[in-house]
């Protein structure tokens, strides 16, 4: 098959109900960066597209929850996500939304098309009914037992549970979940798209890559686990399905048709139509033409997403597609599985995540850190997990030992033999090298060596093998780390001044090349060494140069170019860290679904499960006094407190305005949580927690020790 002219990447468009987690990074961002940041060092043409989700149950159920409209929802998740991928690096050439009116337009256009093609078929059925809240309900709108696996929260699209897809008529004990109240059936019409009717050239595609008698795409290429999924699907045989809702939130159906009064189009139609409006929209803004990236088969349509996605990029998008006639089918959408948090589901309900802007507050200027250790983990085939401790090992043990070592050894030892400029190279010394030599002088041998390592993590990230291509990457630092040992440049200076000026040279194109092909991976990190080299930052192109350069056995970093200061590129991450990221996770994930069925069974007083002396020891309660109290500002249940521990203060949050004036509380001696992770509340960091008695009622009383007791001792 030809190689495309031109490259159309796409991220999943992430539903604006809620910030990003690493899970999200994991799915469908990160990947496609390092993808689309490889094709431009290639100077190839790619446009990246994403955009926020903003249709859909997920939106109004977030709004109704936190009692705002759903714009209000849409706009603030929207704006956060914006500059939550800016700051860990996510290069899009353009992030657009669905709620823009490009958007609406460009959907409506589409469906109309469909439509009037008579592709659609209408349908009256009977759907379950909110009597209580007057309204349809349909997929999130809508929980139950999950026929497949039991779970008992089973949406009316979809079992997060075990991700079978689902329709509302399937859930055992369907329930409303906006009033809870149990549904009534009531007739609805609706648009449906005969996924029935495509079922023979989707399988087709999917499985020989083969539409109407041309090959477009090799299966091969594709993930097993996203052709196992399709094939699974078409094997069960497709049904129709609707492709508009009841619903009072989205884009309308177009308004001239007979029945669309009241109807929606499905968030599932609306959302991958995204890419498109999104690419219409950066075409405005650059002056460009869209639609070759859509309608030219020389183009390559890439679809990055999680596995939850997959029948929607291989199946349903698809179909619209092709249903529409001008459109390309995307060559391959390369699905990322699922990343587990310390053992287990990341949960944005249960907040057992990390949240990528939180993160960033956190850790500042640790965005590459993060980056590395997410693609090293990167669940590009099976699961896989995030603990803080193995992202504190890659980052001590890889970022700092093996890449930010040797590109300063080099750096340090230029500047003390050469005063930071790049020595000449000798065509005849002879080198140790990592590398097997044949003929070739050594340099050459191993600057050949170099250009097969580059090669080889090109033709990973074209395999979609990124932690391949990442692990190439710290090859090539090691590689450069041995060849500096076998040498002993600072053993020779002395005796063989040539020879070392030769093996300086030499470990300098080491660091330059890896200054090019880091910059998909770590941007940050490269625009810093390219500033240490006096290079300019890497541009589109880059890497294609440096390649043939490097076949025509040029240097890529020149002789006489005079180096700037450099500094370490990595640091270590201690300990402490890591434990109050930890702890963090412990003290803000809400109650499990064990204890809190046992504290809701008041048969034993709700006592909450058993746990270890083990656990017990890990409380650190001490006694303490309050200094000062004063409310916060704008929170009318909030109090801060300053505390005395005797061997020092602390400012604690506590939620007790309500009953206790300011005033009464100077000189009262407390029990204070003292090692719980600090959280700020309102703008204030909280260090610790008051420990308070409540009755049945709501009553509140200190928790103290008696008599005259000095502040600090342990409570055990
Ligand atoms: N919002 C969806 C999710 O977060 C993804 C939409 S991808 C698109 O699961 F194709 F619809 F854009
Ligand atoms: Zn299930």
């Amino acid at each position: 098959m030809q190689p495309p002219k031109r490259y159309l990447v796409t991220s999943a468009l992430p539903y604006a109900n809620g910030p990003l987690h690493i899970g999200h990074l994991a799915g469908a961002y990160l990947s496609a960066d390092i993808y689309v940041r490889f094709l431009r060092l290639q100077g190839k043409d790619v446009v990246f597209v994403c955009g926020s989700d903003e249709h859909g149950a997920a939106i109004t159920i977030k709004a109704k929850k936190e009692g705002i409209t759903p714009k209000e929802v849409v706009d603030k998740y929207h704006s956060l996500f914006e500059d939550t991928f800016k700051k860990i690096g996510m290069s899009f050439d353009i992030y657009h939304r669905t709620s823009a009116e490009l958007h609406h337009q460009t959907s409506q256009e589409i469906f109309r098309t469909l439509n009037d093609k008579g592709e659609f078929e209408l349908k009256t059925s009977e759907q379950y009914y909110d009597e209580e809240a007057d309204q349809f309900l349909a997929d999130r709108y809508i929980t139950g037992t999950c026929p497949n696996c039991s779970h008992e929260e089973a949406y009316g699209d979809q079992c997060e549970n075990c991700g079978t897809t689902l329709s509302p008529t399937e859930l055992i004990d369907p329930k409303s979940t906006i009033t809870g109240a149990k549904p009534i059936l009531k007739e609805t019409s609706h648009w449906y798209l005969p996924l029935d009717k495509y079922e023979a050239w989707l399988k087709e595609w999917v499985e020989n890559g083969v539409v109407d008698g041309t090959s477009l795409h090799d299966p091969a290429d594709w993930k097993n686990h996203v052709l196992g999924q399709c094939k699974s699907w078409l094997d069960n045989g497709l049904q129709g399905r609707a492709m508009t809702r009841d619903l009072d939130w989205g884009i309308d159906v177009p308004q001239e048709l007979e029945g669309a009064e009241g109807k929606k189009l499905y968030v599932w139609m609306d959302a991958p139509i995204g890419y498109i409006s999104a690419t219409k929209q950066w075409a405005i803004d650059n002056d460009k033409d869209w639609k070759p990236y859509w309608q030219d088969k020389e183009t390559a349509l890439i679809h990055f997403i999680g596995k939850d996605n997959i029948v929607f990029h291989c199946l349903i998008f698809p179909a619209i597609l092709k249903a529409h006639g001008d459109y390309i089918l995307p060559v391959n959408v390369p699905a990322n599985q699922f990343l587990n948090l310390e053992g287990k589901k990341i949960s944005t309900s249960k907040n057992w995540a990390i949240w990528v802007h939180e993160y960033l507050e956190e850790m500042p200027g640790m965005e590459d850190e993060l980056r590395y250790f997410m693609m090293k983990s990167m669940p590009e085939s099976r699961d896989s997990e995030f603990t803080w401790k193995a992202f504190q090992e890659a980052n001590n043990n890889e970022l700092v030992n093996n890449l930010a070592n040797f590109i300063n050894r080099v750096l340090v030892l230029t500047k003390k033999y050469y005063d930071s400029v790049v020595p000449e190279f000798h065509e005849d010394e002879v080198l140790a090298s990592a590398q097997n030599s044949s003929d070739e002088s050594y340099h050459d041998s191993e600057l050949l060596g170099l250009f097969d390592k580059l090669d080889e993590m090109r033709s990973f990230i074209h395999k979609f093998e990124f932690r391949a291509a990442l692990k190439c990457m710290m090859e090539i630092s090691a590689l450069g780390n041995q060849f500096l040992q076998f040498n002993e440049p600072w053993k020779t200076i002395k005796d063989d001044p040539e020879n070392v000026q030769a093996v300086m040279n030499l470990a300098l194109q080491y660091v330059t090349a890896l200054s090019v092909v880091m910059k998909p991976f770590l941007p940050f990190t490269s625009d810093k060494l390219r500033n240490m080299l006096n290079l300019p930052e890497v541009g589109d192109g880059a890497y294609l140069n440096m390649m043939n350069d490097l076949a025509e056995g040029s240097l890529i970093l020149e002789q006489g170019h005079k180096l700037n200061e450099s500094a370490h590129l990595f640091s270590r991450i201690d300990d402490s860290v890591i434990q109050k990221q930890l702890d963090k996770l412990q003290a803000t994930a809400t109650v499990t679904e064990e204890t809190k069925s046992a504290t809701e069974e008041n048969s034993n007083g709700g006592l909450k499960s058993t746990i270890s002396y083990d656990d017990f020891q890990k409380l650190d309660i001490r006694t303490a006094k309050i200094l000062e109290a004063k409310k916060v500002e704008g929170a009318d249940k909030l109090l801060e407190l300053t505390v005395d521990l005797g061997f020092e203060k602390r400012t604690v949050v506590s939620g007790i305005a309500k009953q206790f004036a300011p005033d009464n509380l100077k000189g009262k001696k407390i029990l204070l949580l003292a090692n719980l992770a600090p959280r700020k509340i309102r703008g204030v960091e909280s260090n610790g927690m008051i420990l308070l008695a409540e009755d049945g009622s709501g009553n509140l009383s200190f928790v103290q020790p008696e008599g005259e007791f000095g502040n600090g001792f342990e409570v055990r």
